[in-house]
C-alpha cells in the first residue's frame, strides 16, 4: 500500500518535471497578445463577429448619501460602480498556464465601454477608476471605479419635511447604439438594495428605502439605444425639521391665542404679538434658506408657516383696533372731564360773575328802582329766574352722566370687538391644523 502511494508520487513528479509547465503570467499574456505591439484588443470591441453585441452588466452600490441640496435639486452620493463584459479575444484554458484562472490588466490595454451617467453633474475629478481591470478565463472582464457623484434629480417637496424623493441614475453608453451594447445588471435590485443599506455609511437626514434597477430602450439619432436606470427611493428623517420649525410655530401660535388673555390696560400686549409675529419671520427665514424659490407646487410647510404669520398679523391689526379704541375711550373721558370742568367752572364763573354782583346789584337796583311797586309780580319774576337756574343745572348733570355713558361706550365697542375676533380666531386656527393635518400629515409616506 505505502509502496504504492510512493510510487504514484514519483509518477507525479516526473509528468510534472516533463511537461515543465510555466507558471508565470508572460506566458498567458503571450497566449492573449497583450503585448504593446497589439493595439487592436485596445481600439476594437472586443467581438469576433461585428454583429454580436456586447452585453455590459453592471452594479451601482450605494455607499453614502452625502448630500441633498433642494435648492439646485442636485443629490451627492458615494457610489462604487463594478462592469462586466465579454472579450472574446481573452479566453485561455487555466490548465494549461498552472491553473491561473484569473488574471490583472492595465485598464490602457484594453477596450472599456463608454458608460457615463446622464444625471451627472460634478466634475470628471471626482471620478477614481482602479488602474487595473481584472479578465476571468472565460473571457469575462471586470472594471470598478468609485465615485463622488453630484446628480441632478427632481424633488417634489410638497410634503416636506415628511418627503419621499425619488432620484434617477441613469446609465448609457455615450456613443454607441443599441446593436453594440446593450446594458444588463449584475445582481437583482432587492439583493442589491440590501447590500446598500448594510455598505451604507452615511446617510445624513436620509434613510434609504430602496433602490430598484430599470431597463430601458430609447431612440437617439434614429438608433436605439439601452440605458440602465437606478432609482433610488429615499426618505427624509423629519425630526429635526419638526423640533426646530413646526413645534415652535405651533407653540406660537398657542401663544398668541393665549395673549388675548393678557389684560389691555396694561399696554404689554400689542408689543407682546409684535414679538410673537416677528420670532415667526425669523422662523420663516430659515425656511426660505431651505427650500428652493423655484417650487410650482407650494409646499404643505411653506402654506403652514405663511398661513401662521398671516393670522398672527391679523390678530395684531385687531389688538391695534382694541388699543386704539381704549385709547379713544380714555380720550373721551379726559375731553368730557375737561368739558365738565369747564363747564363748571365757566358756571361757577357765571354764578360768582352774577350772583354776588348781578343779583345783588339787580335787587338793590331793583330795591332801588322799584322799590316802590314790589308785589306779586316781582316775587313772580325772582321765582322764574330760580327756576331756570335749577333747570340749567339739572340739564348740566344729565349731560354729564351722558358723556360718562359716552366714555364707557368706546370701551365696550372695544371688548365685544375683542371677544368676537379671540372666538373667530379660535375657529380659524382649528380649521387651519385640521385642514393641515389632512392634508399634510395624514398624507405621510402615503
Ligand atoms: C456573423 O453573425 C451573423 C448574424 O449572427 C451571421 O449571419 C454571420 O454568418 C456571422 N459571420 C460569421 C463569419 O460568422
Ligand atoms: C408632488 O407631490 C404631491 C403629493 O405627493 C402631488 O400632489 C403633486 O402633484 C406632486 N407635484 C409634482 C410636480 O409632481
Amino acid at each position: 500500500m505505502v509502496a504504492l502511494i510512493v510510487l504514484t508520487l514519483l509518477s507525479l513528479i516526473g509528468v510534472s518535471s516533463s511537461q515543465t509547465p510555466d507558471c508565470t503570467y508572460s506566458s498567458l499574456l503571450t497566449h492573449l497578445k497583450l503585448t504593446p505591439a497589439n493595439d487592436a484588443l485596445q481600439i476594437m470591441r472586443p467581438v469576433k463577429n461585428w454583429t454580436t453585441t456586447t452585453l455590459v452588466r453592471m452594479d451601482m452600490l450605494m455607499y453614502g448619501i452625502l448630500h441633498v441640496d433642494e435648492k439646485s435639486q442636485t443629490l451627492e452620493s458615494h457610489i462604487w460602480i463594478q462592469m462586466s463584459w465579454e472579450n472574446e479575444f481573452l479566453t485561455w484554458n487555466p490548465s494549461e498556464f498552472c491553473g491561473i484562472s484569473r488574471v490583472t490588466i492595465p485598464r490602457s490595454r484594453l477596450w472599456l465601454p463608454d458608460i457615463t451617467i446622464h444625471e451627472d453633474a460634478s466634475d470628471t475629478g471626482s471620478i477614481y477608476h482602479g488602474p487595473q481591470v481584472y479578465a476571468l478565463s472565460t473571457g469575462f472582464v471586470f472594471s470598478n471605479s468609485r465615485q463622488r457623484l453630484t446628480s441632478t434629480c427632481e424633488m417634489n417637496l410638497s410634503m416636506f419635511p415628511f418627503d419621499l424623493q425619488n432620484c434617477k441614475i441613469t446609465f448609457a453608453s455615450m456613443n454607441s447604439y443599441g446593436a453594440e451594447i446593450t446594458l444588463g445588471s449584475l445582481t437583482n435590485d432587492s439583493q442589491l438594495s440590501k447590500v446598500s443599506e448594510e455598505i451604507m455609511v452615511t446617510k445624513g437626514e436620509w434613510e434609504l428605502e430602496k433602490l430598484e434597477i430599470a431597463n430601458e430602450s430609447f431612440i437617439k439619432g434614429g438608433e436605439s439605444q439601452y440605458r440602465l436606470v437606478y432609482v433610488i427611493t429615499m426618505s427624509r428623517k423629519p425630526l429635526l425639521y419638526v423640533v426646530n420649525l413646526i413645534v415652535p410655530l405651533l407653540y406660537l401660535l398657542v401663544l398668541d391665542l393665549a395673549s388675548f388673555f393678557i389684560s389691555e390696560s396694561r399696554g404689554e400686549k400689542l408689543s407682546f404679538k409684535i414679538t410673537i409675529l416677528l420670532s415667526i419671520s425669523v422662523l420663516l427665514l430659515i425656511l426660505q434658506d431651505m427650500l428652493p424659490s423655484t417650487e410650482s407646487t407650494m409646499p404643505y410647510i411653506a402654506i403652514y408657516c405663511v398661513c401662521i404669520f398671516a393670522v398672527v398679523g391679523i390678530s395684531v391689526l385687531e389688538a391695534m383696533l382694541v388699543s386704539f379704541l381704549f385709547d379713544l375711550d380714555s380720550y373721551c373721558a379726559t375731553m368730557t372731564r375737561c368739558i365738565a370742568e369747564t363747564q363748571e367752572e365757566i358756571e361757577l364763573e357765571d354764578g360768582y360773575h352774577k350772583e354776588p354782583l348781578g343779583d345783588e346789584e339787580e335787587a338793590k337796583e331793583k330795591q332801588e328802582k322799584n322799590f316802590l311797586p314790589l308785589d306779586g309780580t316781582n316775587i313772580l319774576e325772582l321765582l322764574k329766574l330760580i327756576l331756570g337756574e335749577v333747570k340749567a343745572a339739572r340739564l348740566g348733570t344729565e349731560q354729564r352722566r351722558e358723556d360718562a355713558k359716552q366714555v364707557g361706550r368706546y370701551r365696550k365697542i372695544a371688548e365685544i370687538v375683542d371677544h368676537i375676533f379671540f372666538v373667530l380666531y379660535f375657529l380659524t386656527v382649528i380649521v387651519f391644523l385640521t385642514y393641515m393635518h389632512l392634508q399634510w400629515l395624514s398624507k405621510v409616506y402615503m
